[in-house]
């Protein structure tokens, strides 16, 4: 598995780090309330875990998967969900937590659907940011890393299912995508 990377963009420690920073800057901010966090499946699963830990204030977890019709690399824009909540996000302070906003349009789809169930408020947090590919018009409240136009895997991000395990985030060999 670790022959398939190409180039290693955040280690282990580095990510840590910033999930570190990510779960001060929440702690700090939801100071007296009691969100409910929401990891967007399957690849934000590592991060939620991580970042739950460092979060100091009391929360309520739940999860969603949503998939998306397209290719495994690019997103159409035509979202469904496939796991929905287990618990109502009426009038609560919701934080969605993702692994990566590339187009935006799973993120938009999500934030509008708990919008329409009177969400209190609603948040997001993704570890890493694709700006140049966003055509939504939607920004992460928390932001972990900006990175340029290139397919990551690692960290709960895959390819084909695979490399999600990986406890550090690379670009894989162009060969791979081809086989
Ligand atoms: P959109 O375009 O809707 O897509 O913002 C977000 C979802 O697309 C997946 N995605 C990636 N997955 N490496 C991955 O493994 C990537 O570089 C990448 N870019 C987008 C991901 O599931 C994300 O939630």
């Amino acid at each position: 598995m670790q022959n398939d990377i190409q180039e290693v963009l955040y280690s282990e420690e580095t990510i840590q780090a910033k999930v570190k920073e990510l779960g001060a800057a929440i702690s700090r901010d939801y100071q007296g309330r009691n969100p409910l966090v929401i990891c967007v499946l399957k690849g934000a699963f590592i991060f939620m875990a991580d970042l739950a830990k460092n979060i100091t204030v009391p929360i309520a977890l739940d999860f969603m998967a949503v998939s998306s019709y397209g290719n495994s690399t690019r997103s159409s824009g035509e979202v469904r969900i496939v796991k929905d909540l287990d618990s109502s996000v009426e009038g609560r302070d919701v934080i969605i937590v993702e692994d990566i906003i590339d187009s935006g349009l799973t993120l938009s789809y999500i934030i509008d659907v708990l919008e329409r169930r009177n969400a209190k408020s609603v948040h997001v947090v993704a570890l890493f940011d694709k700006p140049g590919r966003r055509t939504a018009d939607l920004n992460a409240d928390y932001t972990g890393f900006t990175i340029p136009d290139a397919f990551v895997v690692g960290y709960g991000l895959d390819y084909a299912e695979k490399y999600r395990n990986l406890p550090y985030v690379g670009v894989l060999k162009p060969e791979i995508y081809s086989n």
